[in-house]
């Protein structure tokens, strides 16, 4: 196994129209999907599509939108042996996607929110034979910290997508325990209070992470590129030119993208221009999980950049 990740498991229903709506406001939509979704699921999904051996440790619901989430996660290869069916109802998204390509999420988490102690202790099962460990924010605080910390105890390095934006800063002693932090620009918003538009100011927001405890840092900012820093080491992965038809689960993509790359033994600069590569595929496609790009895209667009 190289990739393990602990992370939420929606079904999202995903509403196309013009325009999203305003508060109070009804709009015509255009069209509608159903897929898998939930970031934990999305980045496990994109690591598999990039040929790593990719386990997935969360929960879903004994419900149809639980058949309808194994059924996917099955279907696009990750190994889900460790998946816990409880009580509570399959978390679930509301998703709406404008013509430009932005989208806005309302998410009920339902059995994301059941995740405890005994899935962590499912995943420390499975640490010994991962090359890494992918985290977020889906799934309560406290175990996403037991999680890191037990990865830390076995030596394997953490990856953490602080998404959603989390309503305060995070513990210091979760970013001590991460090696690589890779927020987008709201996410470094909550995180630090100021918002990055620059590669200067991502670099700055990334070196300010690092005094927070994160080994390294790549700093998102979306169809402006993406800066990394990783102890003294620095630099700026320009966007990569793409046709954006919707952007949820891009930042998915790419921390499944850098966590196949990291996997696979390559150095934290190559890592963010394969997962930087990842995300601006995954804008090209509608859905989430459905979304993510194959290597062999990834590498021919590189390639062409
Ligand atoms: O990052 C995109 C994901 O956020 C969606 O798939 C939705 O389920 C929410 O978790």
């Amino acid at each position: 196994m190289s990739v393990l990740v602990f992370g939420s498991i929606n079904v999202d229903i995903a509403l196309y129209a013009h325009r999203l709506p305003r508060p109070g406001e009804t709009v015509h939509g255009e069209r509608y999907a159903i897929g898998l979704g939930g970031k934990g699921a999305n980045q496990a999904v994109a690591a598999a599509r990039l040929e790593a051996a990719t386990h997935l440790v969360g929960r879903i619901g004994q419900d149809e939108f639980g058949d309808r989430a194994r059924a996917a996660l099955d279907r696009h290869g990750v190994h889900c042996e460790t998946l816990q069916r409880c009580e509570t109802p399959t978390g679930i998204a509301l998703i709406g996607v404008d013509d430009a390509a932005q989208n806005c999420i309302t998410v009920v988490p339902g059995a994301n929110f059941a995740v405890d102690d005994s899935d962590v202790h499912r995943l420390e099962r499975l640490l010994p034979q991962a090359r890494c460990l992918l985290l977020q924010l889906e799934l309560p605080l406290p175990t996403v910290m037991a999680a890191a910390r037990a990865a830390n105890a076995a030596g394997v390095p953490v990856l953490l997508d602080p998404a959603p934006a989390p309503p305060e800063p995070l513990p210091p002693a979760l970013l001590g325990a991460v090696d690589v932090l890779t927020p987008n620009e709201t996410e470094t918003e909550a995180l630090l209070g100021r918002r990055p538009t620059t590669a200067e100011e991502a670099l700055n927001a990334a070196q300010t992470l690092q005094a927070q405890g994160v080994a390294a840092a790549a700093v998102k900012l979306g169809e402006r590129g993406v800066a990394f820093r990783s102890g003294d080491t620095q630099g700026f992965v320009r966007p990569y030119p793409v046709e954006s038809v919707d952007t949820t689960a891009a930042g998915d993509a790419f921390s499944g993208g850098l966590a196949s790359a990291l996997a696979r033994g390559e150095v934290l600069a190559d890592a963010v221009r394969f997962a930087a590569a990842c995300g601006a595929l995954a804008t090209t496609r509608a859905g989430a999980a459905d979304a993510m790009p194959t290597a062999r895209e990834v590498r021919a667009l590189i390639e062409a950049g």
